[in-house]
């Protein structure tokens, strides 16, 4: 059981062996947008301000990197958002309900550019099974990043995933940026951007 204590938005897991409870985490019943390696939450709590009638969780392996979470969420009020320290394609495939998503955001994960490293990726042949099983039907996976190769891999796996199709991310969305976006774009480092809806 996981308690609701709005004082910490850090959830104090009490164990990792059964899916999070929602009913506990949040004040509000409202739909569950996911982003995974969330860094110090400069788009997600810009989001969650923005968007109150939604419920958001950041998951982050970094312990300084949620505080910086729950620090900002705090300072702004937030009741919608909380966050979960733990390595990301585990909490999709332990933490996470089966289709509790409407949104699952994935931005500039960790590029891993050399070749002996890429299995490290988070966006590999696997991710869009474990997407898909999160998200409700018609939920969307968004996807960032400023590397060109990894870009096409994320392209080509979910590209290959006969349940998704490419959709364009809407242009609210697309200007919240993130931390590591905002310093990529201010060294002239476009920003590469896809989206991906369940189509079941
Ligand atoms: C390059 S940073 C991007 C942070 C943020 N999304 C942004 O755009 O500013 C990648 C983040 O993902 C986190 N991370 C990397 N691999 C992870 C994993 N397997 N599970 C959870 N977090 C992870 C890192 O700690 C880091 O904060």
């Amino acid at each position: 059981m996981a308690i609701l204590s709005l004082d910490n938005l850090i959830v104090q897991l009490e164990t990792i062996l059964e899916p999070l409870k929602l009913a506990e985490l949040f004040p509000l019943e409202q739909p569950l947008e996911v982003e995974l390696g969330c860094g110090d939450a400069s788009f997600l709590a810009e989001y969650a301000r923005q968007n109150p009638a939604k419920n958001f969780i950041g998951v982050e392996r970094l312990l300084g990197r949620i505080q910086k979470l729950d620090r900002k969420g705090r300072r702004l009020g937030l009741t919608n958002t909380r966050g979960v320290r733990i390595e990301s394609a585990y909490f999709m495939q332990y933490l996470l309900r089966p289709h509790s998503a409407a949104a699952v955001h994935v931005y500039f994960p960790d590029p891993w550019p050399k070749k002996k490293h890429r299995h490290h990726r988070l966006i590999n042949e696997q991710f869009p099974a474990l997407a898909r099983a999160a998200l409700v039907p018609g939920g969307t996976v968004f996807l960032r990043t400023d590397d060109t190769d990894y870009f096409q891999q994320m392209n080509e796996v979910f590209d290959a995933a006969k349940e998704f199709e490419k959709v364009a991310t809407p242009p609210a969305l697309a200007e919240i940026t993130t931390d590591f976006e905002r310093d990529f774009n201010a060294q002239g480092i476009p920003t590469l951007r896809a989206a991906y809806r369940n189509l079941k």
